[in-house]
């Protein structure tokens, strides 16, 4: 079930494979984040780019969430939800010029800036445009996330943001500028992460910063520790909870007294999403186990082929008999194209559907055409209802733009 609603009722009508949300855990989600930073003057950026379908969006302004832009594709999509300028902070280690412009012109809360170069972009952009751009400047604490190497973003080596020496230069030096106003800072090390260490060391990286700043008379509005709040993917995987991640954050930000933003993505969408899909086919292997060949690829849900991530895959409607060890398959023409290595099923057959857990974050929004196959589509249930909340892309979508 999802909520009120068998999924092979949904299957049924809208397909496979399928993504499916539940709109209250959703909802639920954004209030238990907001209620563990309660005691705190806070604003949750929903992080777009965990799943950017503009139902999921609009439900999260629905819940008072703002949001975190990481494109100009991504401020559309914020825009067409509903949100409005000063509720979008823009982030993203590349943007272009058109992008700026549009940031600039719009008048976002703040423009998360990469490098002293973007920062002379902005402040020029702005000149040329009469106006004055909220900037905030994205510091690299050098901390290790301990997640996926893929999604750690904290360290020296990695692409984002500025040391913290070289932050503090330049806002020093960049304070006068008639078409800047620095309002905050910002830090991001990292997603999936299981352990409130390196999201406290993060947060204290600004802190610090700004505390240095204050003493020098330069006054910011907020401090924006960014994402990264893990989930439990496999079974009895440990995480720390909203509590105990306010518990770490909070002590380091409120001596600033400055209000703290936060950015998250996967902690609130995950679990509200699973993914549908059907057997098409089942032959046994070499060494005895079963392939389980399934209609979602990796096109559909990239998380395991990308970084060997683990998602929960189960029957919908469980046959008895004994378990099958198997590996769940895609049908594209790669070995990667693995939803689920080793794992344990009821007995399946095919046309049976299966469903693939926590897909809800960087599931559809990853996917892809490879090996021209379509989109799949995305439903939203809501209690005893449920609808399609964007259809499934079709051939003819999929050829539109070519010449
Ligand atoms: N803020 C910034 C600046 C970010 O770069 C990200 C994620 C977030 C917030 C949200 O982080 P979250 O709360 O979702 O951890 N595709 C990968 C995850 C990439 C995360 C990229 N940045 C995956 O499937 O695991």
């Amino acid at each position: 079930m999802c909520e009120d609603v068998p999924l092979s009722a949904i299957a049924g009508v809208a397909g496979t494979p399928l993504h499916v949300y539940s709109r209250s855990v959703l909802r639920s989600r954004v209030r238990a984040l907001d209620a563990a930073f309660a005691s705190y003057p806070h604003d949750l950026h929903y992080a777009i780019k965990a799943n950017a379908t503009l139902a999921v969006v609009r439900e999260m302004r629905a819940e008072g969430a703002h949001a975190d832009a990481n494109s100009g594709g991504e401020i559309d999509v914020a825009l067409r939800a509903g949100f409005t300028p000063d509720q979008i902070v823009f982030t993203g280690v590349g943007k272009t010029h058109d992008e700026l412009v549009r940031a600039v012109t719009l008048g976002m809360k703040a423009i998360n800036a990469e490098s002293p170069g973007e920062m002379e972009r902005i402040d020029a952009i702005a000149r040329a445009h009469s106006t004055t751009a909220r900037v905030a400047v994205r510091v690299n604490p050098d901390v290790d996330a301990g997640s996926h190497p893929h999604i750690s973003t904290g360290l020296r080596s990695n692409k984002f943001g500025m040391s913290p020496a070289q932050a503090h230069a330049m806002v020093t030096s960049m304070m006068a500028r008639e078409h800047l106003r620095v309002v905050g800072l910002h830090v991001h090390v990292g997603s999936q992460i299981t352990s409130a260490e390196p999201l406290r060391r993060g947060a204290a990286a600004i802190a610090d910063l700004a505390g240095a700043l204050a003493a020098e008379g330069v006054h910011l509005e907020h401090l924006d520790v960014g994402g990264g709040l893990g989930i439990p993917y496999e079974p009895g995987q440990t995480v720390i909870s909203a509590d105990e991640y306010a518990a770490a954050v909070l002590p380091v930000v409120k001596p600033t007294g400055l209000r703290l933003i936060l950015e998250p993505g996967r902690w609130i969408t995950a679990q509200a999403g699973a993914l549908l899909t059907r057997v098409v086919d089942l032959k046994t292997q070499a060494d005895g186990r079963w392939f389980v060949i399934v209609d979602a690829g990796m096109n559909d849900l990239l998380r395991p082929a990308l970084y060997n991530a683990w998602h929960e895959i189960e029957a919908v409607e469980p046959r008895d008999g004994e378990p099958m060890a198997c590996d769940v398959v895609g049908p594209v023409c790669e070995t990667s194209d693995t939803l689920g290595r080793n794992r344990h099923l009821p007995p399946v057959e095919v046309g049976d559907l299966l469903v693939v857990r926590d897909t809800g974050a960087y599931g559809s929004i990853m996917a892809s055409n490879y090996n021209r196959r379509p989109i799949a589509a995305e439903a939203l249930v809501d209690g005893a209802d449920w609808r399609v909340v964007r259809r499934r892309q079709t051939i003819d979508d999929m050829l539109q733009w070519d010449e």
